[in-house]
């Protein structure tokens, strides 16, 4: 395996010298609406389909069917891919409380995407159950869309903190190269926390400029890669995302 992951998104393994270094763990961040939720699960479909490398998506906050449909839009069959067992959803959006059926105990994870109840919503158990589904269908890539949602177990910095370490140590001793997404305010800062980037191997900012109805993407950080700090173009088709030379 060579010791680059690539992302498959066009233009931006080029600016990576391949992708991303192997078995790190990447803070995606961007106010709303920037292409988060897109550019990372285009990440783990472009895993699967041209690397064979299978994915593990946790969904903290939007509803997993919901994603399922919107992705379907940039040709993205999530259904199908999670029925060949190259990609298990993870579903601890807080919202569906009373509206579907959950799977209440999970003694172990099983091979297929699943939800979880809210009071079943704690830290630790969500990273032991990405790390199980992984093992499940020997995925090497997983997303955790988003981290702000986190808070609600985390109170203070030192624990947010500890929490992301902890999380991020679990995913490279397991081999998994990880896209985590967090929400900042427009404009300023890289992350809600301020400790987000410190502990991520690398930084990606994505941002839109309303006035000149352009997107552009930036590598603020990324260990063990010589790389562009200028903003570069980016643009969302229904192919997906695409980063301009
Ligand atoms: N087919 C498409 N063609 C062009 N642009 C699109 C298309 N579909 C979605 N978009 C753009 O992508 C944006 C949504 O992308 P995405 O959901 O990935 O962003 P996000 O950063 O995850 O948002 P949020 O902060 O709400 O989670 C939309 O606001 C829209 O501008
Ligand atoms: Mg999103």
């Amino acid at each position: 395996m060579s010791d680059r992951c690539p992302t498959g998104i066009p233009g931006l393994d080029e600016i990576l010298g391949g992708g991303f270094p192997r078995a790190r763990s990447i803070l995606l961040a961007g106010s709303c609406g920037t292409g988060k939720t897109t550019l990372a699960i285009q990440f783990l479909v472009s895993g699967i389909v041209n690397y064979n490398e299978p994915g593990v998506l946790v969904t903290l906050e939007q509803d997993s069917d919901e994603i399922r449909r919107d992705m379907l839009k940039y040709g993205w069959d999530l259904k199908k891919l999670e029925e060949e067992k190259k990609l298990i959803l993870i579903d601890t959006s807080l919202s569906k409380i009373g509206i579907k059926e959950y799977v209440t105990s999970l003694p172990v994870a099983p091979e297929k995407s699943f939800s979880l109840l809210p009071g079943e919503f704690d830290f630790e158990r969500i990273t032991d159950l990405v790390v199980a589904s992984a093992r499940k269908i020997n995925a090497k890539r997983v997303v955790v869309d988003s981290l702000p949602a986190l808070d609600v177990l985390s109170k203070n910095e030192t624990s947010i903190r500890r929490v992301l370490l902890q999380m991020n140590y679990e995913f490279k001793v397991n081999g998994l190269n990880s896209i985590l997404i967090t929400e900042v305010p427009e404009e300023d800062g890289v992350s809600k926390h301020g400790v987000e980037e410190y502990v991520s191997d690398g930084v990606i900012i994505v941002k839109t400029n309303e006035a000149l109805d352009t997107r552009t993407i930036k590598i603020r950080k990324m260990r063990i890669t010589k790389h562009t700090l200028k903003p570069i173009a980016l643009e969302i088709t229904q192919q997906g995302i695409q980063v301009k030379k």
